[in-house]
């Protein structure tokens, strides 16, 4: 880290200008339409939230509005297995960038059914696997420890968002029979599918998954409540790994740029770690070519320069 990240007298303004600035960019990118439920969302909505190790909550332009998590949610699934399987984990998926897209299917022949990192679709589902095997309800084990982590009963999945994943989802059955083949599945295809695509169906806002992902920035415990949300190690190998590969393909760049580990969705969501000082959590639902938020990525980047929060 570039020294101890300055406080500005008012996070909030500063949050304020930047939502505007994002507001007025050139039109950029557009909306995830491979799920027809994710291409109906209103594309100019805008929301940042900063919340820090101290208890604030910063925020501003639509960071109450709920969005749907998409691949952020595979944080809270890999925490929740960590919990559970502790060194089990990283023998059925790796800890490596793949250099492909999210939902590639080739290097999964290559490498014998192990994908690459939990953060690509195909670590995701032998994560989705891990919970199911361990939990006799594992969608509300995820919707339960997210709602502990949050601070609030008022999380859902999306039902319209999760049909549409379920119809949708031929190449990620695809993936998942592929692992089944290489014995990485323990459970039953369609009941991992179902978990995963479950997972991806979360909508939350922007204040809602700052707020619940401090633990990350503060060696696994929750700063205000104390309460151990997952061990020191655990943050660490989490935070590394959103470093190198949570990004999607642009995770160098942004690490070039950014230099915080974080993790985007196709729903438009990022979230940012900032070690030592909070959760970043932006939003804007039109996507660049690698799947990655313009909005988002240019409020991140411009709050992570202002304020010095690189970790290298
Ligand atoms: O698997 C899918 O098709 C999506 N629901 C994944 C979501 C996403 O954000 C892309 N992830 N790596």
């Amino acid at each position: 880290m570039e020294g101890t990240p300055k406080q500005p007298s008012n996070l909030s303004l500063l949050l304020q200008s930047l939502v505007e600035q994002a507001r007025q960019l050139p039109e950029q990118g557009k909306v995830a339409d491979y799920i027809p439920a994710l291409a109906a969302v209103a594309p100019e909505q805008t929301g940042i939230a900063v919340a820090t190790l101290d208890g604030q909550l910063h925020t501003a332009g639509d960071s109450s509005q709920n969005f749907s998590i998409q691949s952020v949610s595979k944080i809270f699934g890999l925490v929740l297995a960590m919990n559970r399987l502790e060194e089990e984990v990283w023998q059925r998926v790796h800890m490596e960038p793949s250099g492909q897209p999210f939902n590639s299917i080739v290097q999964l022949e290559w490498e014998h059914g192990i994908p690459r990192n939990p953060f690509i679709n195909a670590g995701a589902i032998v994560v989705a696997d891990m919970l199911v095997s361990h939990y006799s309800a594992s969608k509300a084990a995820l919707l339960n420890f997210i709602r502990k982590l949050a601070g609030t009963e008022q999380i859902w999945a999306d039902s319209e968002v999760y049909q549409s994943e379920k119809e949708h989802g031929n190449r990620n059955a695809a993936l998942a029979y592929l692992m089944k083949s290489f014995g990485n599945i323990e459970a039953e295809v369609p009941q991992v599918l179902d978990h995963y695509f479950y997972q991806c169906a979360v909508e939350m806002s922007c204040e809602q998954l700052a707020s619940s992902l401090v633990f990350l920035a503060n060696r696994g415990v929750q700063p205000v409540t104390e309460q151990l949300i997952c061990s020191r190690r655990d943050a660490h190998r989490v935070n590394a790994i959103l470093s190198t590969s949570g990004m999607y393909d642009q995770s160098g760049e942004f690490a070039f740029t950014v230099g915080l580990p974080a993790k985007s969705g196709v729903g438009g969501g990022i979230a940012a770690i900032v070690p030592n000082y909070g959760v970043i959590a932006a939003w804007s639902p039109r996507l660049n070519s690698f799947g990655n938020s313009c909005r988002a990525m240019f409020m991140v980047t411009r709050l992570a320069e202002q304020l010095g929060l690189s970790v290298y």
